[in-house]
C-alpha cells in the first residue's frame, strides 16, 4: 500500500510489569540452559504479571501513559483500537473495557487480532481514519499477557515469551512532511496453524480434556515460523525503503518485532544496515506479541535518538501468519 497519510505519533507509553523471569529461573522449570536460550534467541529475560495484572491493567496503564505524554485527556480521545490476542475475555473487545476505564462514554473501541503484528494493523487502520478525518485522535494499544497463555512445561516456547503493553495517540499531521508514507499488512493463511491456540474456541470449546491436553496454551512449530520470519522480515524492511527511495542512511530507527535476535541480526545483516540503526529490546523482554513493537517505539521515542522530521520504520510479523510494516516520518 503506498500512499502518504497526514499523521502525527502524538505520545507514546508502556506498561512493563515488575517481576522478572530469567533463564536462571527457567532452568529450574524445564529442560534448558542460560546458554542455549541466550545463543539461540538473545533473550536474558522477560517480565510476568502477577496477580490482579492482566491485558487489560497493562492497556489501561500504557494508554495513560502515551495521553500524559501527548499531554491529553481521555475526553480528547474519538476511538480506541487494542490489538491483543490475548484478551482480557474472549468476548467483548478488551478495548470496551479500556474504554469504560478510561472514562470516555460512546466513543468506538474494538480490537485487533493479528497477533505480533497487531500494533501495525491497528496503526495503519487508525492513520486511514485519521487522514481521511473520520476520527481526529485515536488510541492505539498493543497489549498481551503472554504467560497466560503459556505452557511452562514446554520448553520449545515457553523461554520465549513476555507480558507488556506499550500505547501511541496518534492524530493529524502538525507539519506538512509529517506522516506515514508507506504502509504495508499481508497475511497468509496456509500458515494459520504454525502457531496457535488449539483450545478454547468455537472449534474446540474448553473442556476438562483440552485443560487436560494443554489445548489453552500457544503451540508453535518454531522452525517454520523461523524460516517464514527470517525471509519475510528481510522483504519487508527491503520493499518499504525501496518503495520511499531511502538508503540506510537516510532512516534514524527501524523498529521491528522482538521475536528472536537471529531473525532481526539476518536481516540486519543481509541489508547491509548498521547496528545502531535497529533497535533491539528483546534481551531485556523477550517476545511480548503485539506489545513488542509499540514498547519499542515508546523506547526509542523517549530516549532521544528520533527528532523532528526523521524516518522510522515499523515492522512485524507472527501468528496468522502476519506481517506488517510503516514508515513514519515523525
Ligand atoms: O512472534 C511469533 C513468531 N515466532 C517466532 O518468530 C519464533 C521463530 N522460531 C524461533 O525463534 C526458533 O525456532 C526457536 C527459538 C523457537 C527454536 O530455536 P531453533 O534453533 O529453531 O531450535 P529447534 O526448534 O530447531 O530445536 C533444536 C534443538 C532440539 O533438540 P534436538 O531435536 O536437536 O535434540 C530442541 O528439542 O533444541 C531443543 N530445544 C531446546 N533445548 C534447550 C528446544 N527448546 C529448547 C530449550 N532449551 N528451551
Amino acid at each position: 500500500m503506498n500512499g502518504y497519510l497526514a499523521i502525527s505519533i502524538r505520545g507514546t507509553g508502556r506498561a512493563l510489569p515488575s517481576r522478572v523471569l530469567t533463564n536462571a529461573d527457567f532452568e529450574k522449570m524445564v529442560d534448558t540452559s542460560d546458554e542455549w536460550i541466550r545463543t539461540r534467541t538473545g533473550i536474558l529475560e522477560r517480565r510476568i504479571v502477577s496477580d490482579g495484572q492482566s491485558t487489560l491493567t497493562l492497556a489501561v496503564d500504557a494508554a495513560r501513559d502515551a495521553l500524559a505524554d501527548a499531554g491529553m485527556a481521555a475526553t480528547d480521545l474519538d476511538l480506541i483500537i487494542c490489538a491483543t490476542i490475548t484478551p482480557e475475555y474472549p468476548f467483548p473487545a478488551t478495548a470496551c473495557f479500556m474504554q469504560e476505564q478510561l472514562g470516555v462514554p460512546d466513543i468506538p473501541a474494538y480490537d485487533i487480532s493479528a497477533a505480533c503484528s497487531g500494533f501495525v494493523y491497528a496503526l495503519i487502520s487508525a492513520a486511514h481514519f485519521i487522514h481521511h478525518g473520520t476520527y481526529r485522535n485515536v488510541l492505539v494499544v498493543g497489549a498481551e499477557c503472554m504467560s497466560r497463555f503459556t505452557d511452562y512445561t514446554d520448553r520449545g516456547t515457553c523461554i520465549l515469551f513476555g507480558d507488556g503493553a506499550g500505547a501511541a495517540v496518534i492524530g493529524p499531521a502538525e507539519r506538512e512532511d509529517q506522516g506515514m508514507y508507506y504502509c504495508h499488512m499481508g497475511a497468509d493463511g496456509k500458515g494459520a496453524a504454525t502457531i496457535l491456540c488449539p483450545g478454547g474456541g468455537a472449534r474446540t470449546p474448553a473442556s476438562r480434556e483440552t485443560v487436560d491436553q494443554r489445548l489453552h496454551s500457544l503451540k508453535m512449530n518454531g522452525r517454520e515460523v523461523y524460516k517464514f520470519a527470517v525471509t519475510k522480515m528481510q522483504q519487508v524492511i527491503h520493499d518499504a525503503m525501496v518503495a520511499q527511495g531511502l538508503a540506510a542512511d537516510d532512516i534514524a530507527m527501524i523498529i521491528p518485532h522482538q521475536s528472536n535476535l537471529r531473525i532481526i541480526e539476518s536481516a540486519r545483516e543481509k541489508l547491509g544496515l548498521p547496528a545502531e540503526k535497529v533497535f533491539v529490546n528483546i534481551d531485556r523482554y523477550g517476545n511480548m506479541s503485539g506489545a513488542s513493537v509499540p514498547v519499542a517505539l515508546d523506547e526509542v521515542r523517549k530516549s532521544g535518538v528520533v527528532g523532528a522530521g526523521q524516518w522510522v520504520l515499523l515492522v512485524a510479523f507472527g501468528a496468522g501468519l502476519t506481517w506488517a510494516s510503516a514508515l513514519i516520518r515523525t
